[in-house]
């Protein structure tokens, strides 16, 4: 059991990217299994801030080799200009330490264009092709990396070709039929209708030799990264070494157990752990759910305990809660019991990390929310957004702490409220708390210790 998982059990944003850089430095390998550049994982180091999206938070640690697991999409260019942005911050990247999966699916340049319709925008995507990508990947019209490795080959190049023209053409058949729909109901002028006709076309008459030149130049710095990441990391576990997976996004953004449809389109929970490195069951171990001593979420969705007033206001300025890949402002609210609870079970978690304890400081009151009520009966954590959004919050109060907790670095030194308070989300949780943070730097922190 030498697979130790970091799985976000809110709505991401959790921390996950300072709890990585903690603990990776005694791992051999950093894995991130699932989601694309839609995750901004923060790691502050002496001051210096880094935000990974799709290169694992590992590539801070020499020794530790890093890799982009098979269920994860990749937009090219993006991981291109992230990697050139690390190493000019002076991070070493080397096929030695970092890895992209064969099996890795491809954020095509289309994927992007359709997250501009109307459907994405309504329930507030990154906007970075994620969806589509997953889309493409489950009717099987997807292309993987391995296909741009190997795009000599005539059968895969054809099929790759194939992919694209179809893409644009389907689109333009679409578009031509609607056109003619329009104009035989008298809804469009002749004139009109021809105009758009013309200069329309243009768009779609996309030569698909063009667009994947265009890939297999972001691809061609990338190339030497391709591995069998599920062989390098199976080998590396029968070894002895151990691994730590990164989770992105977050529990309740799980396209299965999170508040669908208002969810991102992969396995955010621990299956796509499996599905997206293709390591042995046997060999996870300890499951680290991280939250924060409250919740927030970007992007549309219900959110039960959500502050919409001043105390909102005041956590969202002080957590600084906007988001790391789109600066959008993050909604924030109460901690929610029900649903770290619901986290916990589905995840294994075997153990609680409890991140922003300080952004809580100048509060004098603290809630919680420990249960649900729907249609006049307890409810639990629903996988879905719009029975979620009829669930009434039943919240239990606390005094808060007014003092500072930044400078805490062991349970003794925070204050009795910050205990109880604490005390109370393990036993909600059903798992020990074995982390506080403090602060956003790698040094602000609690190895809990009063278990
Ligand atoms: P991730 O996506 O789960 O890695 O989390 P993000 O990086 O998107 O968001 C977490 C934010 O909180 C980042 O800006 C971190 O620097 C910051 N952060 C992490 N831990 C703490 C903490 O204990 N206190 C405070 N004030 N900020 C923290
Ligand atoms: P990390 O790993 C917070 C949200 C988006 C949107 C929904 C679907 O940093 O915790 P998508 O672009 O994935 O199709 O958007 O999911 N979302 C995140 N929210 N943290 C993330 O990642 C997120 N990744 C996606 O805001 O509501
Ligand atoms: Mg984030």
């Amino acid at each position: 059991m030498s697979a130790d998982v970091i799985i976000g059990c809110q709505w991401g944003d959790e921390g996950k990217g300072k709890i990585v850089d903690k603990r990776v430095s005694s791992y051999r390998a950093n894995a991130r299994c699932a989601g694309g550049h839609n995750a901004g994982h923060t790691v502050i180091v002496d001051g210096q801030k880094y935000v990974f999206h799709m290169a694992p938070s590992g590539l801070l640690h020499s020794g530790v080799y890093n890799a982009i697991g098979n269920g994860c999409v990749i937009d090219l260019k993006a991981l291109g200009s992230e990697l050139e942005g690390l190493q000019k911050a002076g991070v070493q990247i080397t096929p030695e330490n970092f890895g992209i999966s064969y099996g890795a699916h491809v954020i095509m340049p289309y994927h992007v264009e359709e997250e501009r319709s109307k459907l994405s925008k309504s329930i507030g995507t990154t906007g970075r092709g994620i969806g589509p990508a997953y889309t493409d990947k489950a009717r099987r019209s997807g292309v993987r990396i391995s296909d741009l490795y190997n795009i000599d080959k005539p059968e895969i190049r054809d099929r790759v070709l194939g992919i694209i023209e179809s893409r644009y053409r389907i689109d333009k058949e679409r578009f031509l039929l609607t056109m003619e729909k329009h104009y035989s109901a008298g809804k469009v002028k002749r004139w009109l209708a021809k105009a758009l006709l013309t200069s329309l076309d243009k768009d779609f008459d996309v030569d698909p030799r063009k667009v994947l030149r265009e890939l297999q130049d972001a691809f061609q710095p990338m190339k030497q990264y391709a591995d069998d990441v599920s062989y390098v990391l199976n080998r590396m576990l029968a070894q002895g070494s151990r691994i730590l997976i990164e989770g992105a996004q977050g529990a309740g953004l799980d396209v299965d157990h999170g508040t669908y449809p208002n969810v991102t389109s992969s396995n955010t929970t621990i299956g796509g752990v499996l599905t997206g490195l293709g390591i042995e069951p046997h060999q996870i171990g300890r499951v680290t759910g991280v939250v924060k001593a409250y919740a927030t979420r970007v992007g549309s969705g219900a959110f039960p305990t959500e502050l919409d007033n001043a105390i909102g206001e005041g956590i969202r300025e002080r957590g600084i809660e906007r988001g790391a890949s789109t600066g959008r402002p993050r909604r924030c609210g109460w901690y929610d019991a029900v649903q770290v609870a619901d986290a916990v079970k589905k995840n294994g978690v075997t153990e609680l990390a409890v991140m922003k304890l300080d952004v809580l400081d100048e509060e004098p009151g603290i809630r919680l929310c420990d249960s649900y009520e729907l249609d006049g009966r307890e409810a639990r954590f629903p996988a879905s957004d719009a029975l979620l959004a009829l669930c009434k919050p039943l919240f239990e109060n606390f005094d808060g702490w007014m003092t500072s907790t930044k400078e805490a670095r062991n349970m003794k030194e925070l204050p009795k409220e910050a205990k109880a308070y604490l005390k109370r989300l393990e036993m909600l949780a059903g798992v020990p708390i074995t982390y506080v943070s403090v602060g956003p730097d790698r040094t602000q922190g609690i190895e809990a210790d009063w278990l």
